[in-house]
């Protein structure tokens, strides 16, 4: 990480007195900058995925003026340019299934512009992993900034929290325990600011690991929306990028294996969502970094769950940020941390953690007072997902971690909207419900459904929790003993598509096995006949064939195949 002499990419556009340079430099003019900012500094890509169509993003065309004020100040030259918003709530069938699609405008919009470095704005869900995959494939100085999450819900003068309480006051709808009325006060409430879920749901958790992978400013990931505070991150993140062009610190040199193993374990220790394992997957694949389904489980095993937050406990961010947000978790950390990692602020982890702390235990245990035993995730293996599947320990309920019953089983979301609170179904509180057509190209994008509604006759007898099994995912804000991502997927012809009602399923999460007990004859035999009953994909154009004819499974990180890896950042041909 020395001072490179050598000229800055964008000197190869506007560092050329001839008709190209003329080209480059006139049309960008136009915006109103002067001659003497093409003097050879740095040129700063904000990369801001603003958008109006959802809070987590609303607030981010804001938070760029700060960066760009840093970059000024720095010495650099910043310019603003958008990438497709994927706003959680709002877009059908899934955001996830657009995610790549992110990855691809991140990625080429980089390459394709005279940009040294750039600075990364986004906090939805599929956002964050979206822009870093792209940005990770070009491999220029890169950092985040992240939206940062919403104030505290507030409901009859408690707190509640995004998504989370979602699912509760639905549950409670749904088993006569709440009115109508009191459920359509509550949605004001809950999402009251600018900003990403309050909850530890998925945005919350990769803002955390961007922390953890060192791809931030400290307290990037805890600091409200709408806290000054995060205004002077943006700016001082402005200040820091225009340091790293000059370095040439590139996102390979920070995107280590030990970077990807600091991040798994602040996943463990913040009770992180479930999600953040397909986008870490597809995140190495992009730098070629190995990582693999399993290094999840064995790498949380080392640290218990640390942070007291919703949905695995009972705080919200806004809680988090006030008790030392991600620092004060590396300090608790720091007998495990992979210290060395360097970060993008110049210095290491350890020495983050060293210089952190914490001022609320409430929220944030120790190492000698967790607030639950190991966390993260458990991968499970067996017939029934010989590739993989997962589960939250953290979200579930103990007693149902070891569990064999019969199945009650839907062949897609919509045979499952349609049967669930069918008084005749015959289901019990031991039964395993099953859910099929929800993986990566089933759905297609593999969308957060596997939380799904219990029967409203047992909600109505109080069972509050069942074992679920499904190829798809779930909410980083839901909670239950929900397995998922179950590997190969059934669309894909995994062992899931030949599970029927009645069939008894072995579920033992401590020994991480999930069994089918079907005989193999029989198994075979169900696989002829679903072979020969396939219908055809009612896909053919556009993104979605592109998508399903290309995505990865769960335990590859549902990248598209030919998108894993990077190419150079370097563009040999002129435009005109
Ligand atoms: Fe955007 Fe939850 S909907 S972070």
């Amino acid at each position: 990480m020395t001072d490179t002499p050598k000229p800055l990419r964008s000197s190869r556009s506007y560092g050329k007195l001839d008709r190209d340079g003329f080209i480059h430099r006139s049309w960008i003019k136009g915006t109103g900058l002067p001659d003497h900012v093409f003097d050879g500094r740095p040129v700063i890509g904000i990369c801001n995925t603003w958008s109006e169509l959802v809070t987590c993003q609303h607030h981010l065309r804001d938070l760029a003026e700060y960066v760009k004020r840093g970059v000024w100040e720095a010495g650099g030259l910043p310019i603003e340019f958008p990438a497709m918003s994927l706003p959680e709530t709002q877009m059908r069938p899934t955001a996830m299934l657009f995610r790549n699609l992110l990855a691809m405008e991140v990625e080429e919009s980089i390459r394709a512009n005279p940009i040294d470095g750039v600075v990364l704005l986004g906090g939805c869900d599929k956002t964050t992993p979206g822009q870093l995959m792209g940005a990770a494939s070009v491999d220029l100085p890169t950092m985040v900034v992240s939206s940062g999450p919403m104030l505290n819900g507030k409901f009859e003068g408690r707190d509640i929290g995004s998504g989370t309480d979602v699912w509760r006051f639905s549950e409670a709808v749904r088993a006569g325990e709440m009115t109508l009325a009191d459920f359509m006060k509550a949605e004001s409430g809950m999402s009251r600011s600018n900003g990403v879920c309050n909850t530890m749901g998925t945005a919350s958790t990769m803002a955390s690991l961007v922390e953890g992978l060192g791809m931030s400013l400290p307290n990037n990931a805890a600091l409200p929306g709408p806290d000054a505070r995060r205004r002077t991150l943006a700016h001082l993140t402005g200040n820091r990028i225009v340091e790293l062009v000059k370095q040439d610190v590139r996102l390979s040199q920070i995107l280590t294996r030990e970077a990807f193993e600091n991040a798994i374990l602040v996943h463990a220790a913040i009770g992180g969502s479930t999600n953040a394992v397909i986008h870490l997957l597809a995140l190495a694949g992009r730098v070629g970094v190995p990582l693999a389904l399993e290094d999840f489980d064995h790498l949380a095993r080392e640290v218990p769950l640390l942070v007291n937050l919703m949905p695995s406990g009972k705080y919200l961010m806004e809680d988090f940020c006030y008790a030392g947000g991600v620092p004060a978790v590396l300090k608790e950390l720091s007998g495990h941390l992979r210290g060395g990692a360097v970060t993008v602020t110049g210095h290491t982890q350890a020495e983050i953690a060293e210089a952190a702390e914490c001022y609320n235990r409430q929220v944030i245990g120790t190492l000698a007072e967790p607030f639950g035993p190991s966390s993260g995730v458990w991968i499970v293996h067996g017939n029934l997902c010989p590739d993989g599947a997962l589960l939250k320990p953290s979200a579930a309920t103990p007693s149902l971690l070891t569990h064999r019953a019969r199945a009650v089983v839907f062949e897609d979301i919509e045979d499952y909207k349609a049967r669930i609170d069918d008084p005749d179904l015959p289901v019990d509180e031991t039964s395993i419900l099953v859910l099929k057509g929800c993986g990566p190209k089933g759905y297609p994008g593999m969308p957060e459904v596997g939380n799904m509604a219990l029967p409203r006759k047992l909600l109505a007898k109080g069972v509050r929790d069942m074992v679920r099994i499904s190829d798809a995912r779930m909410s980083g804000t839901a909670y239950g003993t929900v397995i998922l991502h179950v590997s190969p997927e059934a669309y894909a012809g995994g062992t899931l598509a030949l599970v029927q009602t009645g069939d008894e399923i072995e579920f033992d999460g401590p020994n991480r096995r999930l069994e089918l007990l079907v005989d193999d004859a029989e198994l075979g035999r169900r696989r002829r006949v679903w072979e020969a009953n396939r219908p055809p994909s009612d896909f053919t154009r556009g993104w979605y064939k592109l998508y399903i004819d290309t995505v990865l499974q769960a335990d590859k990180g549902a990248d598209l195949d030919f998108l894993v890896g990077k190419s150079s950042p370097d563009v040999m041909r002129e435009s005109h």
